[in-house]
């Protein structure tokens, strides 16, 4: 038996102040998306803004349905905006943020483990890290180098050879 270790490392920021302008710009118009949000189940208004290596900024919510698992997160319905229309550009980073309606918003949070999943299958089929920045409304802000951080021993298309 040898016992194995995974860690990765990201920035903690104390708050917006300490964000150079473009990603301060990228997390600002995800808190703004944030009211497009159709979350009237879990009242938790998630918005995602990915900026392309065009300088584009594509932003998008989750959308809820009262079948609650047919609801798609934020962060899916973002790379489905992005490869259907803009898939000629890589992504380089992705702002998500949040409003929650009961609660305080004032921590990042992280993306779920299907979006996980799908921001991998991205890094993996364009060749290229997503630096992933999470933020509350206020308060500490994450940044990590890449998605594929978040999901270590993910499964890929290679385990399907
Ligand atoms: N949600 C997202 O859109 N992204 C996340 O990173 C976490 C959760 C959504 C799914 C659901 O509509 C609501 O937030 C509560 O789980």
């Amino acid at each position: 038996m040898s016992l194995k270790q995974l860690t990765f490392e990201f920035e903690e920021l104390s708050g917006d102040g300490d964000l150079n302008l473009q990603n301060l710009e990228l997390l600002n118009k995800a808190r703004a998306i944030t009211s497009n949000a159709y979350a009237p189940y879990s009242k938790f208004f998630v918005g995602a803004a990915a900026l392309l290596s065009n300088k584009k900024i594509i932003t998008a919510t989750n959308q809820e349905n009262a079948s609650f698992p047919a609801g798609i997160c934020a962060e899916r319905v973002l790379l489905s905006a992005i490869i259907s229309q803009y898939s000629d550009n890589t992504v380089d980073a992705i702002a998500i943020t949040y409003d929650n309606k009961n609660g305080a918003s004032n921590y990042p949070i992280s993306p779920c483990g299907i979006c996980r999943q799908s921001l991998i299958e991205f890094e993996k089929r364009f060749n290229h890290p997503i630096k992933i920045i999470l933020a509350g409304k206020t308060g500490k802000i994450y940044l990590i180098n890449s998605a594929s951080d978040l999901l270590p021993l993910s499964f890929s298309s290679k385990d399907l050879l």
